[in-house]
């Protein structure tokens, strides 16, 4: 993976201020790596290079796994799912359409959605799958979500008929010692831990994202590696060497000079997942109250090329210049090409020899210097493919951006003290009906 800032209007004197306004928070980071543990709010940092926890999902992956395996349930919500489901979208999930013989296949059961429930209960015929071929995988980390609750109430219910057996083929992933913890165990169901300095957000290095990417055949050792690589990286003081601190640097920059979007432009559909974990990270950790009171924040977009060009394009080029942009886009594609004998050859003759994949990076090399041309700033990123090591990369990269990010916007990165405003209201709203 690479990145680059060339585009970006920060001078070097900006980065060099920020350079030493977040040395002091980067050594504190790099202590908190050495020590390993789980005793402070960054100790997701530690998570790919924790072998103890990473037997526990191995040992729960090798007792839960069959040739006869088709679905995993992923039953969880924000946190507690959307990394997976950035993983697994980007190597399977955008895929399973048009897969339809490939498995196993994650199904994620995020919001309360009666109607998905209920075709899926007839489309995947629960009832009649045979407990080999499937595993409930519930995430929580604080075991009360009443989304989470209900989905699975609701799963199990469905599959239910065996019922001995059925108990085998869940993992509850959660906090050591939460309600649901104790619950699961007390019915001798399966308990994976997340630590408890691991807030959600941050959690996909630990069981919520290992075990269920391992469950369905993606090579975790190398998103882990991915991962310890890129932290490596982003421990160096330098921004040149140090792409979480170069980002950061350059969007808090234009977040000052009052760019307060920040849109991940991927020029690739499978990566719209891993667009929309981030949207979470930045959302939660950065959109809040400062320690000056002053509500801050920086609003996350995602796009995605070329498709969005043809939705939103001619608002990006035309609207009001409030954005910076993050192309993403993937190096080693398949050289799928355009056949030479065409149906209508009269169209669009510039396709003559060439491929799929040259049509996609005319469009990116376009819009970039459309942006160019229209004052718009951004940044880049290239992935040499979508592969674990890569996306294990991504997304340790990102989090510490936002780590950095809260350093400068003067938050803490680790709480979300308005999210349970909704919660309240919700479970009032559910006690009334009863
Ligand atoms: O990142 C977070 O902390 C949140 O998005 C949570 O993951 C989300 O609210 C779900 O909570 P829980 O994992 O407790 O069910």
């Amino acid at each position: 993976m690479q990145f680059f800032s060339r585009n970006s209007r920060v001078s070097p004197e900006e980065f060099e201020t920020i350079e030493q306004a977040i040395t002091p928070y980067g050594e504190h980071l790099k202590t908190v790596v050495e020590k390993g543990g789980y005793s402070k709010t960054e100790s997701s940092l530690c998570l790919p290079s924790d072998e103890k926890l990473l037997r526990l999902s191995e040992e729960a992956v090798n007792v839960k796994s069959s040739p006869a395996l088709r679905y995993i349930f992923v039953v969880g919500i924000g946190g507690s799912d959307l990394g997976t489901k950035a993983v697994y979208d980007a190597i399977f999930g955008y895929y399973d359409g048009i897969e339809p013989h490939r498995f196993p296949k994650i199904i994620f059961l995020e919001t309360a959605d009666a109607t998905h429930l209920h075709r899926m209960q007839g489309g995947l015929s629960l009832s009649e799958l045979n407990p080999k071929e499937f595993v409930v995988v519930i995430v929580s980390k604080s075991g009360t979500t009443t989304e989470t609750i209900a989905n699975s109430e609701v799963l199990i219910h469905f599959l239910k008929g065996r019922e001995s057996e059925l108990l085998h083929r869940i993992v509850v992933i959660t906090e050591l010692d939460s309600i649901l913890w104790k619950a699961a165990e007390a019915q001798g169901i399966t308990t994976l831990p997340i630590p408890k300095t691991v807030g959600g957000r941050y959690s996909v290095f630990s069981p919520v994202g290992v075990f269920p990417l391992m469950m369905c055949g993606i090579d975790v050792h190398d998103l882990l590696e991915g991962a310890r690589d890129m932290r490596e990286q982003c421990l160096k003081p330098q921004h040149k060497e140090n792409p979480a601190l170069a980002s950061a640097a350059v969007l808090f920059t234009y977040y000052e000079q009052g760019l307060v979007v920040h849109d991940s432009f991927f020029f690739h559909p499978a990566l719209e997942s891993l667009g929309k974990w981030y949207r979470q990270l930045v959302g939660e950790s950065l959109g809040k109250e400062n320690i000056k009171k002053s509500p801050v924040g920086i609003l996350p977009t995602v796009s995605l090329g070329s498709t969005d060009l043809h939705s939103v394009g001619q608002l990006y080029f035309g609207g009001p210049k409030r954005s910076v942009t993050t192309f993403i886009s993937v190096i080693n594609e398949p050289a799928t090409a355009i056949p030479t004998s065409r149906l209508f050859p009269e169209l669009e003759p510039r396709l003559a020899n060439k491929r799929m994949n040259d049509v996609l990076l005319a469009t990116l090399k376009g819009t970039k210097l459309a942006y160019q041309n229209h004052g718009l700033p951004f940044l880049e990123t290239e992935l040499s493919a979508v592969n674990a090591r890569e996306l294990g990369k991504y997304l340790m990269w990102k989090m510490m951006e936002v780590m950095f990010l809260a350093q400068l916007l003067e938050v803490n990165a680790f709480d979300q003290p308005n999210v349970e405003a909704y919660k309240k209201e919700t479970r009032a709203i559910l006690d009334f009906h009863e």
